[in-house]
């Protein structure tokens, strides 16, 4: 059975088993490989994705619930040509080590400053919560983040 998803924009026909978790829809068959698999379990925040503006562990969520919402994944924030205003912060900052928290951290404070533009530094950290860095870039990744905000209101 077909389902149609709203990916970046663009209405996607997806023929996984309705239950495949989002994360391997958006990998495997969408061909997205923003968002990571780290866990699988909803503890690590690799493979955090914007549904209806508000973030999400695609890992744990079924395909099928995502019918009819609005997906974004880290490709539509931005392109290596022209990032958008979090990836040019993260770029700026320098904040990757290994990188592969990246993706969700990035759609994380993506999510947040969309929902609450005024957001401060708790919000941010609040918000972060959900999103494990193995390298322990944090005090980094709150830089990325407190730069993304400067060029989100710059765009503004
Ligand atoms: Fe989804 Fe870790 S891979 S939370």
């Amino acid at each position: 059975m077909a389902i149609t998803i709203n990916v970046n924009g663009t209405d996607r026909a997806v023929t996984s088993d309705p239950a495949t978790p989002l994360l391997y829809v958006l990998r495997d068959e969408l061909g997205l490989n923003g968002a990571k698999y780290g866990c699988g379990l909803g503890q690590c925040g690799a493979c955090t994705v914007i549904v209806d503006g508000q973030a999400v562990l695609s890992c744990s969520m079924p395909a099928l619930l995502i019918e009819g919402r609005r997906v974004t994944t880290l490709e539509g924030l931005g392109t290596a040509e022209r990032p958008g205003p979090v990836q040019r912060a993260f770029i700026e900052t320098q904040a990757a080590q290994c990188g592969f928290c990246i993706p969700g951290m990035m759609m994380r404070i993506e999510a947040l400053f969309r929902e609450k533009p005024d957001a401060g530094d708790g919000d941010v950290r609040n918000a972060l919560e959900y999103n494990l860095c193995r390298c322990g870039t944090h005090m980094r990744i709150l830089r990325a983040a407190k730069r993304a905000d400067e060029l989100m209101r710059e765009a503004a």
